[in-house]
């Protein structure tokens, strides 16, 4: 039996249409919301996103634009280039592209941009309302993308086993804790797991949903997962291929063709979790659009 897919890009679709309908309204009202992207560096992934995020925020009717700073830029120097943008009235979200370079601090970086634009949801302020559960922050891209999987997927939640693998800032983390609120689509009973997990196998085994987000190419196999599971891969890998023109292909955290055939969903990728955080950041940035418009 193979799995059905959970394709993100259908489902991000339909948010796109909600989210240019949104835009339309604002502009009835004299308003185009405005999102700026920050990339310090030349790192070739990071630019491969930010050119797909404009393009997909232009598409939907957002004024984007991308500053490109050098890789050597100075902490205040990029503190400096925020707040222009917290100022300018033009601008409702900025999101600044990860990986810094490290030499950056990215909690000073983060902290500095205006929680009411914070459309990443990276900010400590917008964090701490995820915590709490308070619905006027906003929620990071790629979880808040991940729930909407579930939704538009018509997945039951309430009093799963979901097992997120994987404990970074920008998915699992707060991943595990949106799946755990007492809400609907969510209602989750929740291990947050990672590679040190001890038999991590056992378990995976156990989920009825599990998500892979620890940035290892193909790490959840087959043997992971429990005949009929719901499988979401966040990984975005890249690996040494000759045969590819770039001498390079991406891969995500799970093995897609092993894991389809015991699974009962899965997210395809490319296609699924990656179009979602995108129709989520465009959908924040409406939002902070309409939220700093009243
Ligand atoms: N790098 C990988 N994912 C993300 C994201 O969602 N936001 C930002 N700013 N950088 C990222």
């Amino acid at each position: 039996m193979s799995a059905r897919i959970l394709d993100g890009e259908s489902f991000a679709s339909r948010l796109h249409r909600e989210t240019s309908v949104r835009v339309d309204k604002l502009k009835s009202r004299g308003i185009t919301p405005g999102l700026v992207f920050i990339r310090v560096g030349e790192d070739p992934a990071s630019r491969a996103y930010v050119s797909r995020k404009e393009k997909r925020a232009q598409e939907a009717g957002i004024n984007s634009r991308t500053l490109v700073l050098p890789e050597s830029t100075l902490l205040p120097a990029l503190l400096g280039e925020i707040d222009t943008l917290n100022a300018d009235p033009k601008v409702h979200g900025i999101l600044i592209q990860s990986p810094l370079p490290a030499s950056l601090p990215n909690d000073l970086v983060y902290a500095r941009v205006s929680p009411a634009k914070d459309v990443d949801g990276f900010h400590p302020v917008n964090f701490g309302k995820l915590l709490l559960g308070d619905p006027t922050g906003f929620l990071p891209c790629t979880p808040a993308g991940i729930l909407e999987i579930l939704r538009l997927g018509e997945i039951p939640t309430s009093g799963k086993h979901a097992v997120v693998v994987g404990r970074g800032q920008i998915v699992g983390r707060p991943l595990a804790l949106l799946l755990a609120r007492k809400a609907p689509g969510t209602d989750c009973t929740v291990t947050l797991a990672h590679s040190r997990t001890a038999d991590l196998p056992s378990l995976t085994r156990q989920a009825d949903i599990l998500i892979g987000a620890l940035g290892r190419p193909l790490f959840l196999k087959k043997e992971h997962v429990k005949p009929g599971a719901i499988v979401v891969d966040v990984g975005v890998n890249r690996i040494p291929d000759q045969a590819n023109p770039r001498g390079y292909r991406l891969v995500g955290d799970v093995d897609f063709e092993s894991v389809k055939t015991v699974a009962g969903a899965i997210t395809p990728n490319p296609g699924g979790v990656g179009p979602m955080t995108i129709a989520l950041l465009l959908s924040n940035t409406v939002r902070a659009a309409e939220d700093l418009s009243r």
